[in-house]
């Protein structure tokens, strides 16, 4: 089904790949309880590939692996209910998964009849093993038409890739997100591709240019969430700082991607909780005006070839999210002027502004502000507008 706003929650891949069962899923639904990250919005628990059996049993049907999930997956899913949780599971669109498990190609009424009987809310579907001859999008309206028939809502995540233009078609799917990018890794360099990947003024990264179609309805997903994986599990490949992650966080939120946590909550550090719950920048992510967030400097990106972008997006009540990132290895200056976001001194109004991370508030005179960054780093500001009629 659709969704207002972008989803959030967790799912297993980042940290455990094919290392799952249902103690974990159960352990970290309790966890997201009692931290109370689920009253902040983390609500979708999520399991990803290397959750069934190598086979089909005789009857076309997907069916758990009995050692990771001895009492089933309904079981599983009730238990996540209980909890007032939503449940997500993962598929695949071509012949097997991307970790070579069965697969949803040619069974996809089948399978959604299966997710729908287990009360999943969510499901995740991959882009591996796609026989040459279909094209993506016949393979995602076809899954897309069977879950909304299924006789369940369930959300359809599809995960692309951002391959063969998805954002041209995405939509007619009947999909609630999708995936612009290739697989994040715990490091700098993939938050920082990503994030180009968005901006995507050289091509240079490979971006198909996906920012400007995320948005309601159908969200652009950059991938889960590395915040607080620290180097360890599956995707982690050296981790970063916590400076890293601020900016990594702050970049999903104001592009309105999916905040799908990835780390072992069970184990969450506390920088990386502090991160994960401020609710200001949660706030912008999960603002309902649901506008199109834009590059405000793009410009001067072009003419300086600069990585310092610095994306706006309009909020429901009128202000407007500023993040200004720099994403180059030494400190820089960073700035935006008024007309870059619309507003010329005709205009009159006073631009008053919060720092979300810092909780700094202060008032932008001249409608230009400037700042130094940090190396890796970035600003996230609220800026209310005030008229003076
Ligand atoms: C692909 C997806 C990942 C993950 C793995 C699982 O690489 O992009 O997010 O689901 O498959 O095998």
């Amino acid at each position: 089904m659709f969704t207002l706003t972008p989803p959030m929650g967790w799912n297993s891949w980042n940290t455990f790949a094919e290392n799952i069962d249902e103690k974990l899923i159960r352990d970290t639904a309790d966890v997201i309880v009692e931290k109370g990250l689920d009253k902040l919005g983390y609500n979708y628990v999520i399991i990803d590939d290397c959750w069934s059996e190598k086979v089909r049993d005789k009857n076309g049907r997907l069916v758990a692996d009995a050692k990771k999930f001895p009492s089933g997956i309904k079981a599983l899913s009730d238990y996540i209910h209980s909890k007032g949780l939503k449940f997500g599971m993962y598929s695949c669109s071509g012949t097997l998964t991307c970790a070579g498990y069965p697969s949803s190609y040619e069974y996809e009424f089948i399978d959604a009849d299966t997710f729908a009987k287990w009360g999943v809310d969510y499901l995740k579907y991959d882009f591996c093993f796609k026989p040459e001859f279909v094209q993506g999008k016949t393979l995602y309206r076809r899954m897309g038409t069977a879950l909304a028939n299924c006789g369940r809502d369930i959300l359809f995540a599809a995960c692309s890739w951002g391959a063969e233009k998805t954002h041209e078609w995405i939509r007619s799917t009947g999909a609630g997100t999708w995936r612009s990018t290739g697989d994040i890794f715990d490091n700098w360099e993939s938050v920082k591709k990503i994030i180009l990947q968005q901006v995507d003024r050289t091509g240079e990264y490979g971006g198909s240019g996906a920012m400007p179609f995320g948005g309601l309805g159908c969200f652009n997903d950059m991938d889960m969430l590395i915040v607080g994986m620290n180097g360890k599990g599956n995707v982690g490949l050296g981790g970063c700082t916590s400076e890293e992650y601020r900016t990594h966080f702050s970049a999903w939120a104001i592009f309105a991607s999916p905040l799908i946590i990835g780390c072992d909550v069970r184990n969450l550090d506390p920088e990386a909780e502090k991160i994960l719950t401020n609710k200001e920048v949660i706030a912008v992510n999960q603002d309902v005006r649901g506008a199109q967030p834009y590059i405000a400097n793009e410009v001067w990106l072009k003419e300086n070839n600069d990585n310092t972008p610095v994306v706006a997006r309009l909020l429901a009540n009128g202000d407007i999210a500023v993040a200004l990132f720099n994403l180059k290895d030494e400190g820089s200056r960073v700035d935006f002027r008024g007309d870059q976001l619309g507003l010329s001194p005709s205009t009159k109004v006073r631009l008053f502004a919060r720092d979300l991370w810092s909780g700094e508030e202060f008032e932008i005179h001249n409608y230009t502000y400037f700042t130094h960054i940090d190396a890796h780093a970035c600003k996230l500001l609220r800026v209310r507008v005030v008229p003076q009629l």
